[in-house]
């Protein structure tokens, strides 16, 4: 007898369960993305023991009749997919049939559903992969699943799960997340003690932020809009003779881009505020995150990281899905065609809005400032998951970056817990039903009498009618013209450095600090950072067309090197020469420099070397790929334009102050210098009103 045999069902799927379902959150996921996709408006999401013993998701979708009901639970079981061809173009969240058998293989289910249309609804209990019971019930339309008792009958999986306030703050990172995408939809995620998240339909993402994040986040984000028509379709046509001659030309599509992005000051200590939603879905992507870090190069520090919302839409077919089996990567079939739109579109929009700091933010905006989203006074806050270290850069080690990234909990997202309240709602033996929504606002109300979450408006009436794609208007009321004020004053103060070339220069501060005023306010220009902005992008502009000025010493600069330091200087030699250098070996340790690019001389352009060839040594290749020469070139800029201009403790006269805001003015970011640091503050005439108690 052969010894290869077919394994059970039972042992399949908890071998796809495996893949599926590592923890409640990745439960809470498949069932959200089963509500979303079943056309839901509201969904609720409650979890015991952070989703260990259970997580109920309630929607208002189109629900199933009893075959389907029934159905759902078979592997390879979907109404989403036909042909493999349908494979190419899927414009549904889920695709593969495998959650709901794969979830219903490691705990105890019980699924309600009605489609509405049948007055009857179906009731189904599974354990173990087991069915207990289907019975009819009377039930509103929509689904009900209820997960109890994650992995009980598989021990070795439980032992992995986390503290139920680290699993509750992963369920709430995803909940959060699907919040973002779909403003027009009304969320809402209840722990056994308190509402965590609330929100009512909004129209719009900046509304929606407002909700989750509060003012302040949002007064520091800026929206991006841009859109790109395809010039082709990422799949191959098919060949000539395959061609259907009546079926009209391919539309490539078209490629859009909307989101917000962080002012310069708001900077983070690693990627887990950047969110990147690929067709309303919530992916991790190194491609994305790389052109991200790109657009940010040189305005924030490298070690910084911005935060970044970010929701592509594509034609189904640009974008294949089926890459993983939680579904959270995705393969782009342009890769580096949506690399370079992402960089650029964000790129240009920093550069358009030269959004400038004001003295508060900046007072609070060093890198560590708060590892996340969340606000630094609520990290304390149960459930707040631990910072992530750091990830390292893909430039320096590519290698550790790949792996990191692949580990990073990149949906580790941070939103305002409101502050619990001892008191325990039940809410196990009442069951709300699907279109019980008088119910659930019975159930909201009693949770946000007993909570009133500071960070949270309240939500408003929304039992008016299901549909609910347009915003409630008791949510309306409550949000809109706060999320307005918020909006309208980060526009504003993104047009200021517009005008750093008509202010008016009244002198220096401590000869470092030039002040000057403006129509809008007072303002304050660390000279020695805007002299290196200015400086910066000079020398790369010149580089770029060879034209970088030189001056010939009087007498060579002689410079000692260690032994590793010239194995690293005789590969980034070529770079420095294109940058204006002429230097020649002058003994085995020594070098000769005979010229240097124009302002750099003497003691300056010892250190200046000696600066980028350290911050070289870090890189283990030779800088032939595009990406690293290009990480170079910028790196001799930047340490040039540092070592060259003015420095603090220089009196300046009025012309020379002139000259250097109406340079800075020309820069495409004069915003912060090379390393991230701002260069002007203003502070508004509204504030300065303010605190002199004008109004
Ligand atoms: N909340 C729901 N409302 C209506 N139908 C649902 C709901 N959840 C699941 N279904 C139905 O059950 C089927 C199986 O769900 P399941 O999540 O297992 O697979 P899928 O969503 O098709 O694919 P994937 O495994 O990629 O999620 C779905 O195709 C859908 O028809
Ligand atoms: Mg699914």
């Amino acid at each position: 007898m052969g010894r290869i045999r077919v394994l059970p069902d039972q042992v399949a799927n908890q071998i796809a369960a495996g893949e599926v379902v590592d923890r409640p959150a990745s439960v809470v996921k498949e069932l959200l993305e089963n509500a979303l996709d079943a056309g839901a408006n509201r969904i609720r999401v409650e979890v015991e023991a952070g989703g260990r013993k259970l997580i109920r998701i309630t929607d208002d979708g189109q629900g199933m009749n009893r075959d389907d009901a029934l159905l759902a639970f078979e592997r390879h079981a979907t109404s989403k997919l036909r042909t493999v061809d349908d494979l190419l173009s899927i414009a549904t969240l889920g695709f593969r049939g495998e959650a709901l058998p794969s979830i219903a293989s490691v705990a105890r289910v019980t699924l309600e559903t009605a489609t509405g249309e049948e007055g009857a609804g179906t009731r189904v209990e599974i354990a173990g992969g087991k069915i207990l019971h289907v019975d009819d019930a009377a039930l509103p339309r929509g689904t009900t699943l209820a997960v109890a008792d994650l992995f009980f009958n598989t021990p070795a999986r439980r032992k992995f799960l986390r503290a139920e306030s680290t699993e509750l703050a992963h369920v709430t990172a995803l909940v959060t997340h699907y919040a973002l995408a779909h403003p027009e939809k009304h969320f809402v995620l209840l722990s056994a003690t308190h509402t965590v998240l609330s929100a009512p339909p909004v129209a719009r993402t900046a509304e929606r932020i407002y909700q989750i994040f509060g003012k302040d986040t949002l007064a520091q984000l800026l929206p991006v809009a841009a859109e790109l028509p395809l010039q082709r379709a990422g799949l191959p046509e098919p060949p000539p003779w395959k061609k259907d001659p009546a079926e009209p030309a391919r539309n490539p599509g078209i490629l859009r881009l909307t989101g917000f992005y962080s002012k310069p000051e708001l900077q983070k200590l690693n990627r887990n505020s950047i969110y990147i939603f690929v067709n309303k879905r919530l992916i991790r992507d190194r491609l994305l995150l790389h052109a991200i870090t790109e657009a940010y190069r040189n305005v924030i520090p490298p070690t910084s990281f911005p935060v970044v919302l970010l929701f592509l839409e594509m034609p189904p077919e640009e974008v294949d899905v089926n890459v993983h089996p939680a579904k959270t990567e995705v393969r782009f079939r342009q890769q580096s065609l949506i690399h370079d739109f992402v960089r650029d579109s964000l790129r240009t929009a920093l550069i358009k809005a030269r959004p400038s700091a004001g003295f508060l933010a900046a007072l609070d905006s060093a890198p560590g400032a708060s590892p996340s989203l969340m606000p630094p006074a609520a990290s304390h806050l149960p459930g707040s998951p631990d910072a992530a270290p750091p990830l390292p850069q893909p430039d320096s080690d590519p290698a550790a970056f790949q792996t990191a990234c692949a580990d990073a909990e990149a949906f580790e997202l941070t939103p305002r817990l409101p502050t619990p309240v001892p008191g325990k709602l039940s809410f196990g033996a009442e069951s709300l039903h699907p279109g019980d929504w008088d119910g659930a606002k019975a159930w909201g109300e009693a949770a946000a009498a007993l909570f009133q979450p500071a960070s949270l408006p309240p939500a408003g009436d929304c039992s008016a009618g299901s549909s609910s794609a347009t915003p409630c208007p008791g949510a309306e009321a409550a949000l809109n013209p706060a999320a307005e004020t918020a909006l309208v004053e980060a526009e504003q103060a993104a047009a200021n450095l517009n005008h750093l070339g008509s202010l008016r220069p009244l002198g220096q501060l401590r000869e470092s600090f030039i002040l000057a005023t403006g129509d809008d306010g007072l303002w304050i220009i660390d000279q020695h950072v805007a002299h290196e902005r200015i400086l910066f992008e000079k020398i790369l502009r010149d580089r770029q067309v060879e034209k970088v000025q030189r001056q010939r010493l009087l007498m060579p600069l002689l410079v000692e090197l260690k032994p590793s330091q010239m194995v690293v200087f005789a590969r980034i030699a070529e770079e420095l020469e294109h940058n204006g250098f002429e230097v020649e070996p002058f003994g085995p340790h020594t070098l000769a420099v005979k010229a240097s690019p124009v302002g750099l001389e003497g003691a300056a352009l010892e250190r200046m070397l000696a600066e980028v060839i350290e911050q070289s040594s870090a890189d283990s290749d030779e800088p032939t790929q595009n990406h690293d020469l290009t990480a170079l070139r910028t790196r001799i800029a930047a340490s040039i334009a540092c070592h060259a201009a003015i420095k603090v403790n220089t009196p300046l006269d009025p012309a020379r102050m002139d000259w250097l805001l109406l340079e800075l003015a020309k820069t495409s970011h004069p915003t912060s210098c090379p390393h991230g640091r701002p260069i002007a503050l203003m502070y508004s005439w509204k504030e300065i009103q303010r605190a002199f108690h004008r109004i």
